[in-house]
């Protein structure tokens, strides 16, 4: 029998023990950190970053050592009352014109339903006037468009989000942070001039996650005007169903007539979380738009594929072969629009290695502001390490190094002219999403930008990339920037942009069960 000493085994124990509490002890701290209070406004997540730019008064002060201050406040109470009057103007005060008159007025009738889709298809999510997609919105450029939308039967509530177009804040559709999610029974009515013309698309952005895979979502088309349109205009959004491949709700090709000779756009919607490859056979192509801005000089393509980013918008214009053969457009697959008139007989053929630059194609114009002297440079650079959210146990996405909520929130004022370094060293491509605002692409890599004036809402970010991007700020309000890949966002790749002035009286969680990811 080996005699162990009383002594050495209570060492031991004690050993352990410490031990135990040397790593458990973080490691419960940092689970109780990460908890999220039921209810907490935006406005005191994070830290604040002035990107080198002045403080504002609203007091918000940067803390160096990220949550503790921000749960500290939050936990406090994220209260309605610390951002009420006195404290800025808030988010709703920031509308459109109040007396001015609607020029399209839709009303939207959102339900959970079992539902057949435009291709016959069984689906159980959610409709909007009984279809999904939503009805396409049509307005010409500078009309005020109106929408009523009314949630009959979803469950948690709903918004709607404009997706690309720079609406007035309080019209941005938000749960949490610029209105409550509308729950069942209660409606909400968005008003904004549509003054920017091209291609968008509209959904929930409350659950954003389950509710645009569901189906709660369309397109927007805003027309440059009377009698500047191509002759055959189409909307091609693309949307997975349970993992179904779909345009305009349809499987197997759409398709869309087209003259002999005509031109013809066709506005390309990627709803879907990631890059999405297009590419054309039968004629040249243009990319002629892009996220709702046009492209300068597009020079006609043969050979290359386009990359569509995940919620961005790509416009491509083809002019019929006069022998009156059709033209196939690809979308993700061999299947797509058919674009013809006699004959729609257009076999697939395989995507070509090459995909066009937009860093390079088209032609450079002035650009409309001198990104050369910012008021503010941000970084957003976007990582992974282990840690807790809310709780949680995993590898979440980081933010210059900090993790949900414990992010940057980005600080500027009215006029500024924003640079933002965008570096992807998480492993996973990024789509990300400004909201309210278009930047222009300065360069990739340090590659700088040599082609058309390349603006984005949504720019995709491969693994490894890094983007400097500038805008000027010049839509007040409380903005998400955020991951479009929407699982993304509700693991926490989500941050804003927040004018000095502007607070929200909105929170996320409370009584509204807002969650706008
Ligand atoms: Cu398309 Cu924050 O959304
Ligand atoms: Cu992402």
């Amino acid at each position: 029998m080996v005699r162990q000493s009383p002594g050495g085994g209570r060492v031991r124990r004690i050993v352990a023990g410490v031990a135990t509490v040397a790593v458990l002890g973080p490691l419960a701290w940092l689970w109780q950190d990460s908890l999220m209070p039921e209810a907490y406004s935006v406005m005191d997540m994070g830290y604040a970053d002035y990107g080198g730019g002045p403080h504002g008064p609203s007091g918000h002060e940067t803390h160096a050592a990220g949550g503790a201050s921000a749960h500290a406040s939050a936990h406090a109470g994220a209260h309605a009352g610390a951002h009420g009057p006195g404290a800025g103007r808030d988010v709703t005060e920031l509308i459109a014109d109040a007396g001015r008159p609607a020029d399209v007025s839709v009303t939207m009738v959102a339900r959970k339903q079992p539902f057949r889709l435009p291709s016959g298809r069984a689906f159980d999510g959610f409709t909007l006037n009984g279809q999904s997609p939503g009805p396409v919105i049509k307005a010409a450029k500078g009309q005020l468009v109106q929408v009523r939308l009314i949630n009959e039967s979803v469950p948690g509530g709903i918004t709607l989000h404009w997706h690309g177009v720079d609406v007035p804040n309080a019209e941005d559709g938000v749960a949490g942070v610029t209105q409550d999610a509308v729950g069942i029974g209660k409606e909400f009515t968005y008003r904004f001039v549509a003054d920017r013309a091209g291609t968008f698309w509209y959904h929930s952005h409350q659950m954003s996650h389950e509710q645009v895979r569901g189906g709660l979502l369309g397109a927007l088309v805003v027309e440059p005007g009377p009698g500047k349109g191509e002759v055959t205009d189409a909307v091609a959004l693309v949307h997975l169903y349970n993992g179904v491949r779909t345009v305009n709700g349809l499987e197997g090709d759409v398709r869309v007539e087209a003259k002999p000779g005509a031109r013809a756009r066709v506005r390309v919607v990627n709803t879907e979380y990631g890059v999405m490859p297009a590419w054309v056979s039968g004629a040249p192509y243009r990319l002629v738009a892009v996220d709702g801005t046009e492209v300068n000089g597009p020079a006609p393509v043969t050979g290359k594929a386009l990359a569509v980013a995940a919620g961005g918008r790509a416009d491509i214009e083809v002019t019929m072969p006069e022998n009156g053969s059709p033209v196939r457009i690809h979308l993700g697959g061999p299947t797509g629009v058919v674009l013809g008139s006699a004959s729609y007989d257009a076999p697939p053929v395989s995507r070509p290695a090459a995909t066009l630059d937009p860093l390079t194609y088209g032609t450079p114009a002035r650009p409309a502001f001198d990104p050369g002297r910012p008021d503010r440079r941000f970084e957003y650079d976007m990582g992974r390490r282990p840690g807790f959210l809310d709780g949680v146990p995993g590898l979440w996405w980081t933010i210059n190094g900090h993790l949900y909520p414990d992010v940057p929130m980005f600080h500027v004022t009215e006029g500024d002219v924003v640079r933002m370094r965008i570096a992807n060293h998480s492993g996973e491509p990024h789509p990300m999403h400004l909201h309210g605002h278009h930047a222009v692409v300065l360069s990739r890599d340090g590659v700088p930008a040599t082609g058309s004036p390349w603006w984005v809402d949504s720019l995709e970010v491969a693994a490894g990339e890094s983007y400097e991007i500038a805008f000027v700020a010049d839509n007040p309000g409380v903005w998400m920037d955020h991951c479009h890949n929407l699982p993304h966002a509700s693991q926490g790749l989500v941050t804003h942009l927040v004018y000095e002035g502007v607070t929200t009286r909105f929170t996320v969680g409370g009584s509204a069960e807002n969650e706008p990811e």
